[in-house]
């Protein structure tokens, strides 16, 4: 049993796309919590910290602490690789047809979700949208 941690960006919930993506991902995944919160520029800085350093890294930071992003944790087999599998590439250009990304992205920055990538990332990830989970 897994559990990843699937963010909801500034982006997607500026478009008002929180409803349908949570509705995709609940068609698929085992949700067993989701929480509203604006991570501060520092909390965004050490979400992202593997990046820092990289041309993007500061547009990064800048963009995900522009406005409120939703955590959406979830449960299940296998889920870390099962739901990266599900929003799709990076690039939303490049991401498989009928993906989030694919579907609410419109660029490399602005690609509607995250998704952790690893049990590793996932335990770091999750606490800063659900800090009192075991
Ligand atoms: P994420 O961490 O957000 O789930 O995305 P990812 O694993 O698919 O991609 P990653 O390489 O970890 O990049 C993290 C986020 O940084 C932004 N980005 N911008 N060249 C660029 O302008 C660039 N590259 C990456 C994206 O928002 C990406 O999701
Ligand atoms: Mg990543």
């Amino acid at each position: 049993m897994q559990r990843t941690l699937l963010i909801i960006k500034p982006d997607a919930v500026e478009k008002r796309l929180i409803g349908k993506i949570i509705s995709m991902v609940e068609e698929h995944f085992n949700i067993v919590g989701i929480r509203m919160k604006r991570l501060t520029p520092q909390e965004a800085r050490e979400f992202y910290r593997v990046h820092r350093g990289k041309d993007f890294y500061e547009g990064l930071v800048e963009f995900m602490s522009s406005g409120p992003s939703v955590g959406v944790l979830i449960e299940g087999d296998n889920v870390i690789e099962k739901l990266r599998e599900f929003i799709g590439s990076t690039d939303p250009r490049k991401a498989k047809k009928g993906t989030i990304r694919n579907l609410f992205g419109t660029t490399v920055r602005y690609n509607a979700v995250h998704a952790s990538d690893s049990e590793e990332s996932a335990s770091y990830e999750i606490p800063f949208y659900f800090p009192s989970i075991e």
